[in-house]
């Protein structure tokens, strides 16, 4: 697996993950292009051995602290250690520009990730009441969780 910094060039491609991965609450490529000219926000990917992009994180960074807007592993290559490799590149990337403090809002009910997180030192700072508010979330309370970098 190799993790490189991500342009808009791939832009299909983190399409493609998004819709696989988050459905209804999937971005739109209009979204996704913003984010991607923002010069505050910063995509990494992941590449399987034919040099595919198979998944994604982004933070957006705001001086010496980030959050973590997106971390997502397409189905078919989960539970590799994928998305961990991926987190600790993106520490280590991060780490190198002076970024402290990672921050991030995660479902209740998104066990994987919340496990995900906790293995990589985020602990939870708050709950916070109904901040997912689409019909399709069966839990709409959102933890926040922060890491020193
Ligand atoms: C959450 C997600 C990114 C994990 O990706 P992954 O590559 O499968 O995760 P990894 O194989 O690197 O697992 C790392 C750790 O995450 C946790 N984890 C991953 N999958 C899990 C599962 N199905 N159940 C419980 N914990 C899980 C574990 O702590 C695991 O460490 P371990 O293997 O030592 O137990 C992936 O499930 C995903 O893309 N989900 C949909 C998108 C999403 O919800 N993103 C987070 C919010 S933006």
């Amino acid at each position: 697996m190799n993790f490189a910094l991500l342009d808009g060039s791939l832009i299909d491609c983190i399409l493609a993950i998004e819709k696989e991965c988050f459905g209804a609450e999937a971005w739109t490529q209009r979204m996704l292009e913003e984010s991607l000219s923002s010069v505050n926000t910063f995509f990494w990917g992941a590449f399987d051995d034919k040099n595919n992009l198979v998944a994604y994180a982004a933070i957006i960074r705001a001086e010496e602290m980030c959050d973590l807007i997106k971390i997502a592993v397409m189905l078919d290559f989960r539970s590799k250690g994928i998305a961990d490799a991926l987190l600790k590149f993106v520490f280590s990337e991060i780490k190198k520009s002076g970024v402290k403090k990672m921050f991030l809002e995660v479902n209740v009910g998104n066990t994987s990730a919340i496990n995900l997180y906790t293995k990589n030192g985020f602990t939870v700072l708050l709950t916070r009441p109904n901040y997912y508010s689409g019909v399709q979330y069966t839990c709409r309370d959102a933890l926040t969780m922060m890491a020193e970098i």
